[in-house]
């Protein structure tokens, strides 16, 4: 499964990456506020940084003016993933920038008849939001799961990429059901690292050692 970081701070992004993490970026308008950022500025210079694709997302609600805006942020470097959201506009859009063998992330998706939407109109990622779904009770990995089995029962290529990730448990479910992509706040993916046995593991070592009052350097 891929890393996306979910974030549109630089300085997180670069230590993912430096650490092979970062296989690509998402960003959102309300990521963009949160950075204090221009949205072009800031996006370029995360293009700098990753490889992999950088998802920057149209704020216009007709499909014109999303297709400008695609078209626009697109020209921002050759790695960027062009989000649009998940209604007729977005799918519009979606299909005429994939035409033009632009990226294009659809993302605020909730059901699986819209994730076939997205497929069908050549979308690259769609973005299921799973810790939304969580919060009104609806588990969102079987939304995931839903997804996988009907993306292989035809042979999709649209790759799933699972957001709205709030926990360390997310990660790992999205992982076992297979999911392409999982994108996540740096402090999530940090956090993967943790376990109270390593904890535990490494006070008991560290107390054992002193007792030897050896040195390696
Ligand atoms: C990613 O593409 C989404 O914009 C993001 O994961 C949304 O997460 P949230 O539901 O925590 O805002």
């Amino acid at each position: 499964m891929q890393f996306f970081i979910d974030t549109a701070e630089v300085e997180d992004i670069k230590e993912l990456n430096d650490l092979g993490m970062a296989d690509g970026v998402t960003t959102n308008p309300s990521l963009i506020l949160k950075s204090g950022r221009d949205i072009l500025e800031v996006t370029k210079e995360i293009c700098g940084i990753v490889d992999g694709p950088v998802s920057a997302e149209v704020v216009a609600l007709d499909a014109d003016e999303m297709l400008k805006e695609g078209r626009k942020l697109a020209k921002i470097a050759d790695n960027i993933a062009v989000k649009v959201p998940l209604t007729w506009a977005g799918l519009k859009t979606c299909k005429a920038l994939s035409a033009d063998g632009i990226m294009v992330n659809v993302t605020l998706c909730f059901s699986a008849n819209q994730a076939l939407l997205a497929a069908k109109a050549g979308a690259t990622f769609i973005s299921p939001f799973i810790g939304r779904l969580d919060d009104i009770n609806i588990d969102g990995m079987d939304l995931i799961a839903d997804i996988r089995t009907i993306y292989d029962n035809y042979g999709f290529e649209t790759r799933i990429l699972a957001a709205s990730i709030r926990s360390v448990n997310h990660m790992t479910q999205a992982a076992l059901i297979g999911a392409d992509v999982a994108t996540a706040p740096p402090a999530v993916i940090k956090k993967m690292a943790d376990h109270v046995l390593t904890d535990k593991g490494l006070e008991g070592f560290m107390k054992d050692w002193a007792k030897t009052g050896q040195k390696i350097l």
